[in-house]
C-alpha cells in the first residue's frame, strides 16, 4: 500500500513473535531467527477513511456474485493453479519462488490482533509464513520419522521440514495431479527425501497406512472441506500419528461481537470454508480420543483469518 499516514510505526520482532505463539526462545530455531532478523517486519495499524474503504470492499466482496464457494467441483482450478507455479518454476531453472501460491497477495492489508495493519514489505505474510513454520515444526515434530502433508500444493512446506529436519521422509499428498508433478519435480532437482502420492480428502483411502512415529500437517486445506471433514479426522485418529497441526481458519475462534470477525464469519460462510472443525476437536478431547495441545489465533490475510493454528494428537 503506498498511502501512508504519519502515525505509529510497529515492529513484529523477535519478542513479539515470541508473545503470538507463547513462546520461549528456545522454541526457536537457528533458521527462525535468521528470517525475523532479516525481514522487515515494520508495519502501520489502517485507520479513518483506509480501514472504512477495507471494510467497504469486503461488504462489497460478500454481496458480489463473484465468490467461489469450496468443494470437490473445485479440482479443475486447483489443477490449473498449480499447473501454472509449475510452469514458472520450470521455465525460472528451478527457482524455489516460483513455488509460492498466488493466492498470497503481496501489499495486501493484514488482519492482526483486532485490526487491520499495512506492513512496509511486501513479503509481509510470506516472512510471517515462513516464521511460523519453522517454529511450529522444531517445536512439534522432534522426534518425527516422516511427515505427511495433505493438501500438499507446491510443497513448499515439506521443502521447510526438510531444512530442520534433514532426515526427516517427507510425503505430498494432493487430489490436484499438477500437485503431484511438482513435488516430483522437487525430487528431482533437490536432495530431499520427498514423494508424492495421490489422496482425496472427502474419500479417504483408508486402506493407505501412515508410518510409524508420524507427523500430520494441513495448512489452509481443511479449509476447503466445509463441514466434510468427520471422514479425514476419523481417518487420522484410526492412522494414529503422533503429531498433527492444521494452520486453518477456525470458524468458532471469531467473535461475532466484532466487525472485522463478524465479516470473516460471513465470508466463510460464502465461500463454504472449514466449520465445525474445532468443536469437533474439542468433543474428541472430551471423549479422551485426542489430546490437544495448543490452539492459536495469528494473523490473517484480508478476509479471514487462515493461519490460525491448532496442533493436536490422537490418544
Ligand atoms: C489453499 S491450498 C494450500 C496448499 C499448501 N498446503 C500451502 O500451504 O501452500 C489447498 C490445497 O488443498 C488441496 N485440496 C483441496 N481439496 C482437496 C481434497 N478434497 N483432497 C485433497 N486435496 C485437496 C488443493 O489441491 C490445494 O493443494
Amino acid at each position: 500500500m503506498n498511502t501512508k499516514k504519519a502515525c505509529n510505526t510497529y515492529n513484529l520482532d523477535y519478542k513479539f513473535f515470541a508473545k503470538i505463539f507463547n513462546a520461549k526462545e528456545n522454541d526457536f530455531p537457528s533458521l527462525a531467527k535468521q528470517v525475523i532478523s532479516k525481514a522487515n517486519s515494520k508495519y502501520q495499524i489502517v485507520e479513518g477513511k483506509e480501514y472504512d474503504r477495507a471494510i467497504l470492499r469486503i461488504i462489497k466482496t460478500l454481496d458480489s456474485k463473484n465468490l467461489k464457494t469450496s468443494g470437490p467441483h473445485r479440482l479443475n482450478d486447483w489443477e490449473k493453479g498449480w499447473e501454472e507455479n509449475l510452469t514458472e518454476f520450470k521455465r525460472s531453472g528451478y527457482d524455489l519462488n516460483q513455488l509460492i501460491p498466488k493466492f498470497v497477495k503481496e501489499g495486501e492489508y493484514i488482519r492482526f490482533q483486532d485490526n487491520f495493519i499495512d506492513p512496509q514489505s511486501n513479503s509481509f505474510e510470506t516472512d510471517f509464513v515462513i516464521v511460523m513454520r519453522y517454529y511450529l515444526f522444531n517445536k512439534y515434530y522432534k522426534g518425527i520419522n516422516t511427515l505427511y502433508e495433505f493438501g500438499a500444493g507446491t510443497g513448499l512446506n515439506l521443502v521447510a521440514a526438510s531444512e530442520i529436519f534433514p532426515n526427516m521422509k517427507l510425503v505430498g499428498l494432493d487430489w490436484a495431479k499438477s500437485s503431484i508433478n511438482i513435488i516430483n519435480t522437487l525430487k528431482e532437482k533437490l536432495n530431499i527425501n520427498i514423494s508424492a502420492k495421490f489422496f482425496d480428502l472427502f474419500n479417504p483411502d483408508e486402506k493407505y497406512r501412515l508410518d510409524k512415529d508420524s507427523g500430520v500437517l494441513t495448512i489452509g486445506t481443511l479449509e476447503q472441506l466445509g463441514e466434510n471433514f468427520k471422514p479425514f479426522i476419523n481417518y487420522l485418529l484410526k492412522k494414529k500419528p503422533k503429531a498433527c497441526i492444521n494452520v486453518e481458519t477456525l470458524y468458532e475462534i471469531y467473535n461475532q461481537d466484532n466487525l472485522l470477525d463478524y465479516l470473516a464469519v460471513k465470508y466463510l460462510d460464502k465461500r463454504n470454508y472449514l466449520r465445525g472443525f474445532l468443536p469437533y476437536l474439542k468433543s474428541l478431547q472430551a471423549k479422551k480420543k485426542i489430546k490437544i495441545l495448543d490452539i492459536r489465533r495469528t494473523f490473517g490475510s484480508f478476509y479471514h483469518d487462515g493461519y490460525s493454528y491448532i496442533v493436536w494428537k490422537p490418544i
